[in-house]
């Protein structure tokens, strides 16, 4: 089981307990916190966010990212993770 810190993320700060069998994104839904999002497939890029500390599986994506970032519908939690809202 892994720990997902949510570093506030639309007001939310919170630690989550997840298996680790699904995205990050499916984790933050039932969850209930909310982030962006649409094709839900490593397309648009507007699940983006911040990975602050731990590892991460990524799944290939269509969307040019910076160092740490991250796309919540195409990653998924190895270690215990924290993640906040993408540094603009
Ligand atoms: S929802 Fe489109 S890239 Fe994640």
């Amino acid at each position: 089981m892994f720990k997902i810190d949510v570093d506030n993320i639309n007001g939310k700060t919170e630690s989550l307990y997840v298996y680790g069998e699904h995205s990050i994104l499916t984790e933050l839904e039932e969850h209930n916190v909310v982030i962006n999002y649409s094709c839900r497939q490593g397309h648009c890029g507007s699940c983006v966010l911040q990975l602050l500390s731990g590892d991460v599986i990524h799944q290939d994506c269509l969307v040019p990212l910076s160092q740490g970032e991250i796309l919540a519908c195409r990653a998924t939690p190895i270690t215990d993770i924290k993640i906040g809202v993408r540094d603009f």
